[in-house]
């Protein structure tokens, strides 16, 4: 197929993509034939995904909105995605409009769309890159987007972890970002979860084996082991419905949206 216009030079037009997947059932537009074919896969075994999209979108907003009454006005957004709406500057600015975000992406229509819709805001910076690199990232974070780790930064991980396999040590590239921080700084993640789920998982598994970042799912303990040096705020590690919820829409069960949610500081 045709490059759109919107699209950066040497995108991958013939694999689908985790970004643009998950932009597709968030209702976006920046999504290709493949994707929509692996989504409507995806679907036909799961139809409660675009919900699920939905919870975990509206756990990173609450969470950012915590963290920004808590007083943090940094946010290392990893994994962040296609912009879409209740962004993460828009919500850490209702609190204070001085706050700054660096929005971090390993997909090329991600970063590509970030930038056409920030152009020139000082305070919200997108930057390509792979959050399994934490030095690399930071770096950049700092240089580019004006990040100051001697004092409190939110380090985002939403929806991106099941993204790092085991072999890649989730936990040891966590702890990197950890101590790099400054005291006072925080995590917040929500990852996919296979627990309770059955074969609807397996097969949204086997459909992710096709794109250039496979899915791990893990338990709660496996979950909770990432989080270690975290000390997690209430209710701690639970379903994404269960962080804190207000007036969303809450799921017949929690786990009808299957992914581990929390908010710790160090
Ligand atoms: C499901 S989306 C989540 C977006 C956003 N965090 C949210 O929760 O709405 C996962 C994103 O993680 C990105 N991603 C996957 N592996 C990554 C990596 N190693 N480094 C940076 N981004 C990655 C994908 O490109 C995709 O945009």
């Amino acid at each position: 197929m045709t490059r759109p216009d919107w699209a950066p030079y040497g995108v991958d037009l013939d694999r689908p993509n985790a970004a643009r997947v998950y932009d597709f059932y968030l209702g976006g537009a920046h999504n290709f034939a493949i994707d929509r074919q692996m989504a409507a896969q995806a679907l036909a075994g799961w139809p409660e995904l675009p919900l699920i999209m939905r919870a975990n979108r509206a756990f990173l907003r609450r969470a950012v909105r915590f963290l920004a009454h808590s007083g943090v006005r940094q946010f290392l957004d990893l994994g962040s995605g296609i912009p879409t709406v209740g962004n993460v500057h828009e919500v850490a600015r209702a609190e204070d409009p001085a706050s700054r975000v660096v929005y971090v992406d390993i997909d090329p229509v991600a970063v590509a769309h970030s930038r056409a819709i920030l152009d020139g805001d000082p305070r919200v910076t997108p930057v390509q890159a792979d959050l399994r690199s934490p030095a690399h990232v930071l770096d950049l974070a700092v240089r580019e987007g004006g990040l100051d780790l001697t004092q409190p930064v939110a380090v985002l991980m939403v929806a991106v972890l099941h993204f790092v396999p085991d072999t890649d040590d989730p936990a040891g590239v966590i702890a990197e970002y950890r101590d790099a921080t400054a005291p006072g700084s925080a995590i917040a993640i929500c990852h996919a979860t296979a627990e309770g789920q059955g074969d609807k998982a397996d097969e949204h598994r086997a459909l992710y084996a096709r794109t250039p970042t496979p899915m791990t799912m893990r338990s709660h303990a496996e979950v909770s082991r990432l989080l270690a040096g975290y000390e997690l705020v209430e209710p701690g590690l639970v379903y994404m419905s269960q962080w804190r919820p207000d007036d969303d829409e809450l799921p017949a069960r929690p786990e009808d949206y299957p992914g581990y949610a929390a908010v710790g500081f160090h």
